[in-house]
């Protein structure tokens, strides 16, 4: 008996033009290349012009998905964007970015769930195209993190960039076995609300009427990632019934190299099989497993049917994994 899935179908991405490089930072805060490459892998990650804003870099991820698909804004019914740094308060991006493509149909929305953001939006789009609600999604991750950053404080300025990434995922009807079926196999995601004070932003329109800066405690911030990351990883493989041996790639999001290096390790996977990107954008927050999707695909390192391991934690604490055959 047939199933229906959510197949990814095309991939986009979208970079500011300027690069912020670990030199330029040093000649502003006390930090060095040779630190912020050691604990993080980081060389450079790119910032958002004045008067660029989260739902430009989306909009254009989503016209290079739709143009990688062979597709136009009027064949997409569902705008699932997921970020933290929306334009404004209200409305959401995926509206702006629904406004932006021309389209005058449809449903637009976005989801918060910080750099877990994708996989929960990708978990939500998956949903409604199996509920056959819908038929076509553009499911994007975009952030301008640049504007949440506390220039000041060395901790977190050197972790961030900004950048979009977009694919489009089209229900189609598949054999109905995890081992050969193409699109979404099993997504898993979580949340723990005890762990605000270790990442979070220190305003809100809600609370300061500001919007806040981010404040993070790193070294607990990397063993909650390492130990999470790994364990929703092994419970999406379980829940599909595969094996770190099936993984083609992993395509994690972009925090530290070295949360990269040791997750997969857990594993048992090789780091050769980690597509990583986190050297030149930086944590992009929401956009970086789609930033490191289209990267990977367009290099052609990605290839039809092999089998992809998504992966993201954020705050909140919230994380998550999604198996997708490509
Ligand atoms: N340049 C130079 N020195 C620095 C800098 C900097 N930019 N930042 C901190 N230091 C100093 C500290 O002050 C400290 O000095 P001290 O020993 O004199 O007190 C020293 O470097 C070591 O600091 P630690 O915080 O112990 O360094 P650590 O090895 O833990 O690395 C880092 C810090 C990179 C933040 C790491 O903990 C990390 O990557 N954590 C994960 C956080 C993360 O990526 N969060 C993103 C959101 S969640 C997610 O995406 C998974």
């Amino acid at each position: 008996m047939s199933v229906r899935r959510s197949v990814i179908i095309g991939t986009g991405s979208y970079l500011p033009q300027q690069v912020l490089t670990n030199a330029d930072l040093a000649a502003r805060i006390d930090t060095s290349d040779e630190w912020i490459q050691e604990r993080t892998g980081i060389r450079r990650r790119h910032i958002a012009a004045a008067g660029e804003f989260t739902s430009d870099l989306g909009a254009e991820a989503a016209r290079r998905a739709l143009a990688a698909a062979g597709l136009t804004p009027n064949d997409i019914d569902l705008i699932v964007v997921a970020t933290a740094t929306p334009d404004q308060t209200f409305p959401a991006v995926a509206t702006v970015i629904q406004h932006k493509l021309g389209m005058l149909h449809g449903v637009a929305f976005d989801v918060a769930a910080v750099c877990s953001g994708f996989l929960y939006a990708l978990t939500v789009t998956d949903s409604l195209l199996q509920s056959g609600a819908h038929n076509r999604a553009l499911v994007i991750g975009a952030e301008t993190f640049s504007r949440l950053l506390d220039w000041e404080d060395r901790t977190t300025a050197v972790l961030f960039g900004d950048g979009a990434g977009a694919i489009v995922m089209e229900a189609q009807a598949q054999p109905g076995s995890t081992a050969s079926d193409r699109g979404v196999l099993a997504c898993r995601l979580h949340s723990d609300g005890r762990y605000n004070d270790l990442l979070h932003v220190d305003g809100g329109p809600g609370s300061t009427g500001t919007t806040g800066k981010l404040r993070m405690k790193g070294k607990e911030v990397f063993r909650h990632a390492v130990t999470n990351l790994s364990s929703v990883m092994g419970e999406v493989l379980e829940v599909a019934s595969l094996t770190p041996a099936d993984v083609a790639w992993v395509v994690p999001h972009q925090a530290n190299l070295r949360i990269l290096e040791a997750t997969a390790k857990k594993l048992n996977l090789a780091p050769e099989r980690v597509v990583v990107t986190v050297d030149s954008h930086a944590n992009t927050s929401a956009a970086s497993v789609p930033l490191a999707l289209d990267v990977a695909v367009r290099d052609g390192r990605i290839q039809r049917g092999d089998l992809l391991l998504l992966e993201a934690m954020g705050g909140g604490f919230t994380w998550g994994a999604a198996a997708v055959r490509w």
